[in-house]
């Protein structure tokens, strides 16, 4: 009997209408188109006025589930990777499977920033290789304009807000997840965290005035890392599985900068027309942007096709997964 490998059979992303320009933004805070394109690749990100992330991963997964003609009820477990979760708790994932009727399921958060996405595929994929369920869906979502300081230049330009869902399902024709290589460091915890909110620093009144429950970087540090670690790990699962840079088909890289992405792709030894780019016009979206893109790229994908999905984020948190696209759409 073939091995059973958990392949995405399903892809749908959802972001909200508004969107916010870099002009939009150089009206509040000192920023200009000029620096915001140059420095990162960002045009503009989308902006969730009302609501939370329950409804965007909602509006994605009800879309998903129309389109494959899949009743809710026959979804066995439900993971998404979010570090803006409606509340503390109970987990984003409870409340998307009651919004969208997928009952039968259980279901919880993964936390690793921009990572979530990657880590929530790898823990999914493990429940359909072992045999024991047949449909697990993945969510990667974040309303970061609620963790934004639009009074801090060097962060509130970054960040937008935007869910993306996948379907895992069993192959028996070897497609699907290949290999996965993810790390995570809790010594860069200072580098990139929300500070205050948690049972370290609950809130108060001067958590709030002193703007702690917004998140913080430091860019220049969180880019050396990101950019040498996404890099270096997109690098070694080729390397693990012998693939040349002719074997890969598609890198789809974490759109936190397009510089990063760049970088990784140098590497890789891949030219642009194999990486998938949307920061342009979503900005960062945390948990959102590696399914997000799989969205945007989906009719190109063809079957077969060999994907390495790499992130780096907060934790510090990264890895790279290793995938053969499962269908033609
Ligand atoms: O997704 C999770 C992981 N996150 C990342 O991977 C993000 C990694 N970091 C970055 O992408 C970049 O560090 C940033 C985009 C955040 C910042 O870019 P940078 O090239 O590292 O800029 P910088 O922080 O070194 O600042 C350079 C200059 C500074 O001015 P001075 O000191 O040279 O006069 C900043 O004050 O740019 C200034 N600056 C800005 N100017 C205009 C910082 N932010 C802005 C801004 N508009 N928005």
């Amino acid at each position: 009997m073939n091995k059973i490998t958990a392949a995405i059979t399903a892809v749908q992303g959802y972001v909200p209408e508004d969107i916010l320009s870099n002009e939009d933004l150089s009206k509040l805070v000192d920023t200009s188109d000029e620096w915001i394109t140059s420095r990162t690749g960002i045009k503009e990100r989308r902006i969730m006025r009302n609501g939370a992330s329950s409804d965007m991963a909602a509006a994605a997964v009800k879309q998903l589930l129309e389109k494959k003609g899949i009743d809710p009820m026959d979804i066995d477990l439900v993971i998404c990777g979010t570090v803006t979760p409606d509340h503390p708790f109970p987990s984003t994932a409870n409340i998307l499977s009651d919004k969208t009727g997928m009952k039968n399921a259980w279901s919880f958060d993964v936390n690793a920033a921009c990572s979530g996405f990657l880590f929530a595929l790898a823990t999914g994929s493990q429940f359909i290789e072992t045999g024991k369920y047949k449909k697990v869906i993945v969510v990667g979502v974040d309303k970061m304009t609620s963790i934004v300081d639009y009074q801090d230049r060097t962060t509130c330009v970054i960040f937008g807000d935007g869910a993306g869902a996948v379907l895992l399902e069993p192959n028996s024709e070897g497609l699907g997840l290949q290999d996965f290589i993810l790390h995570s460091d809790g010594s860069g915890r200072e580098f990139l965290v929300q500070p205050a909110g948690g049972s370290l620093h609950p809130a108060s009144i001067e958590t709030v005035e002193n703007r702690q429950h917004y998140v913080k970087q430091e860019g220049q540090s969180v880019f050396k890392f990101a950019v040498t670690n996404m890099a270096d790990v997109s690098a070694k699962i080729m390397e693990k599985n012998q693939l040349t840079s002719d074997d890969v088909q598609w890198l789809v890289p974490h759109q936190a900068n397009l510089r990063i992405i760049d970088a990784t792709a140098n590497r890789m030894g891949l030219s642009k027309e194999k990486v998938m780019i949307n920061i342009e016009k979503y900005g960062n979206t945390t948990a959102g942007t590696l399914p997000l893109c799989l969205w945007d790229y989906e009719k190109q994908l063809k079957k077969g096709d060999t994907l390495i999905l790499s992130a780096f984020g907060g934790g510090f948190t990264w890895g790279a997964i290793y995938l053969k696209w499962a269908y033609n759409s």
